[in-house]
């Protein structure tokens, strides 16, 4: 064959090959066999190797790429990804309705249910029409380059169809969102053959898509179905209106869609639909574990927002726990960060809620009492959501009369010291504030990833810091130097300097971050939020470096390299939480006694200020929002003013519209959401008229901004 032909013939072997793909892996249309697929990706394969120069990225060929060296790069998200709220009841559910009816009164809510996949949330990039990048969710603000393994999925198409007569050259760049998963019959033959078997799908989809080498990925038979789109500049691909309309133009696009999602009147239909898959779910070829609900209107989306963590508009009604039963092999102490010991019931690992599991919490030692637990005997367990699995109740009818009680040690089974319980506590105790699994565990919490975030300090590097002696607390990991570093176990030059850069990194951090890293008896991280906003500091503007992008992250290279944000010190602080009365602290919403007794004996106590104290050395520094500019009530939202307000200047109108996160432009397009009219308004009222974009008053304006 000589060149001319090979490359035509190239061209149609390959179209047709991803048609059928599509046809398959996203219609689930089977038409032509799979015999047939595989002949003619033979002849194709053949065909690129004589004539290499004809090999393209998009070749159905080329989806498996060659293995990564080092580990993944971090990348930035276009838009932070957030998360969703759960609930685990109707009432709960329709006490959602009635708070978000709250904020679009008078407006008819419709939904979509979706089935909530037990995957991962991943967000690809397609630049032109063409898969460019496939990223985790990570943090939310940062996630991981995981593009080589997603390119293995045959569902992921490696270039978007063509769509409302547009060339994928015009093709804006487009981030969709999705779940990747992987069925139930893949995920057992996986662990049939795993030394260390997955214990759900989750940790299965996570567990492919962060391999280094895409060919163990391709071989593991990843799913993935989309759920969201965003545009990052103006598109011509028209905006949907609705959610519904999202998933229909997902899959124009050629992207797939579960087809499990329904449209709903009302939330009595959406408690209708959880009662059939909560019967139908085991049918499913893939592990569900609950329907995400979405508020249909797009418009009614932006009204509600979002708050720091998830949107308003949508919410996942997850299943009611599941229970399996199980033998208690034996009885272990856990010492957690606050030297309370936990007993823990080792199982015969066991199928519950699509998970293995093979430990379960026991919570202390006057339920073991209560419940009447022994080692050996076989019990009940439970499992609901991401809390972790729990012994509800024995079958004293198994006994065979072998079974041993527990008793809790006298002793701590990590350092041998004195184990205490307090007058009126169900929690024992180690007293040893030297212990060594206290130390660990305060560190692991300190470097997490809610609290400093600082990669590459798994518990192998930490049990050794301390062990070495190389720190005494957190706040030593500042001072760690490359010379402490490259003399520990595995280390070498780039990993030293890597972990050196990423403690670097962590120096300034948002305050709530760092209330929640200091590890405060109850106070988790939603209550170091709440305190966080009830603090001000004084802060100054300072300038920081964006995390560095990757070179061929072309989309990204506009953004500027170094940011301002708001940023105060330590001692700030310190000086500002000493004012803190405790019954102020008692005064704030969703601050309870005990916790505000904890807080407040905890920063008048010398010993951790001078803790604190460390950190203010280091140069650590506390990012905190700019006051004026909190919500985000107009969010994405554009704005023309037109005409003279009744009360507000422009001016003001402006400002009020920047601070609930909306932005103002001059002229009236198909772009703008609103317009905002007063007497005697100009040519623009007649624009937004002829293209139908809604015009508001400013009482109706105000009433959006509360
Ligand atoms: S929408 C705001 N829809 O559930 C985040 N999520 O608990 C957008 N998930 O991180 C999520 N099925 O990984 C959405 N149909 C579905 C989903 C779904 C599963 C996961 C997703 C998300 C997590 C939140």
């Amino acid at each position: 064959m000589d060149k001319t032909d090979a490359k035509q013939r190239i061209e149609k072997l390959k179209n047709w090959l991803k048609k059928w793909n599509y046809d398959y892996f996203v219609l689930d249309k089977n038409d032509v066999s799979e015999a047939a697929r595989d002949q003619i990706k033979k002849e194709l394969t053949e065909l690129e190797k004589e004539f290499p120069q004809f090999v393209t990225p998009d070749s159905p060929t080329q989806r498996v790429g060659s293995a990564l060296s080092g580990k993944f790069a971090k990348i930035r998200h276009l838009t932070p990804k957030q998360s969703l709220s759960d609930v685990f009841s109707d009432e709960e559910l329709k006490d959602w309705e009635e708070r978000i009816q709250k904020l679009v009164p008078g407006e008819k809510l419709n939904y979509i249910s979706e089935h909530k996949l037990d995957g991962l949330n991943l967000s690809l990039i397609y630049q032109k029409g063409k898969y460019y990048k496939a990223i985790t969710r990570g943090d939310g603000v940062y996630g991981e380059d995981v593009t080589h393994a997603v390119k293995t999925i045959k569902s992921v198409p490696l270039e978007l169809n063509e769509v409302n007569g547009l060339k994928l050259s015009d093709y804006p760049v487009i981030e969709v969102g999705g779940e990747v998963f992987m069925s139930k019959e893949s995920l057992k033959k996986i662990n049939a053959e795993a030394a260390t078997p997955f214990a759900n799908p989750r940790n299965a989809a996570a567990g492919t898509v962060r391999q280094l080498d895409p060919a163990i990925a391709a071989k593991r038979n990843l799913e993935m179905y989309f759920y969201s789109i965003s545009f990052t500049e103006n598109s011509k691909i028209p905006h949907p209106g609705t959610h519904q309309k999202t998933l229909e133009l997902l899959k124009e696009l050629g992207l797939r869609v579960d087809k499990h999602y329904k449209h709903h009147d009302t939330i009595d239909s959406v408690l209708q639909e959880m009662k059939t898959w909560e019967k139908r779910r085991d049918s499913l070829p893939h592990e569900i574990d609950g329907l995400v609900i979405k508020v249909d209107s797009i418009r009614h989306q932006n009204l509600m927002g979002s708050t720091a963590k998830s949107p308003r508009w949508a919410i996942a009604y997850k299943f009611p726990a599941e229970q399996s039963t199980s033998q208690i092999l034996d009885i272990e102490i856990q010492v957690g960060r606050t030297g309370a010991l936990t007993p823990v019931a080792i199982l015969k690992p066991t199928q519950v809620a699509g998970s293995t599991v093979s430990r379960a919490t026991l919570h202390n030692e006057d339920e073991i009492e209560r419940k009447d637990v022994r080692m050996g005997d076989t019990v009940i367990i439970q499992k609901a959501g991401d809390i972790i699995p729990e012994v509800v109740e024995v079958l004293k009818d198994l006994r065979t009369g072998k079974e041993k009680k527990f008793h809790l040690p006298h002793q701590c089974p990590v350092c041998g010291g004195q184990i205490i319980r307090p007058e009126g506590e169900v929690v024992s105790r180690c007293a040893n504030k030297d212990c060594f699994a206290i130390h660990q565990h305060q560190l692991e919490h300190f470097v997490s990833r809610k609290a400093f975030n600082i990669d590459g300090l798994g518990e192998k590097v930490t049990e050794q810091l301390i062990h070495e002696k190389l720190i005494e607390d957190a706040a030593d990991l500042f001072t760690l130097k490359y010379e402490d570093l490259i003399q520990l176990e595995f280390f070498k030059d780039k990993k030293t300097q890597n972990l050196l850069d990423s403690i670097e990194k962590a120096k300034i951090l948002p305050l709530s971050r760092f209330i929640y890293a200091l590890g405060i008896r109850y106070v988790g991280d939603e209550t170091a939020e709440i305190l966080a906003e009830h603090l001000t500091l004084t802060a100054k503007e300072i300038e920081v470096k964006e995390e560095q992008k990757r070179d061929q992250m072309s989309l990204f290279t506009e953004e500027s390299k170094t940011k301002k944000v708001n940023a105060a010190d330590i001692e700030s602080l310190i000086d500002n939480i000493q004012k803190l009365t405790l019954e102020t602290l008692n005064d704030i919403d969703g601050i309870g006694d005990k916790v505000a007794e904890s807080i407040h004996e905890w920063f008048n106590d010398a010993k951790n200020i001078h803790y604190l104290k460390k950190f203010q050395r280091a140069d650590i520094k506390l990012t905190v929002e700019d006051r004026s500019e909190k919500s985000d009530k107009l969010k994405d939202l554009t704005f023309v003013i037109t005409g003279t307000l009744p009360t507000l200047s422009r001016d003001k109108a402006k400002e009020l519209i920047k601070q609930n996160g909306g932005k103002t432009t001059s002229a009236v397009s198909k772009n703008t959401d609103y317009v905002l009219a007063g007497t005697e308004p100009g040519s623009k009222y007649d624009t937004a008229e002829k293209l139908g974009v809604k015009i508001i008053d400013e009482k109706a304006f105000l009433g959006m901004v509360g």
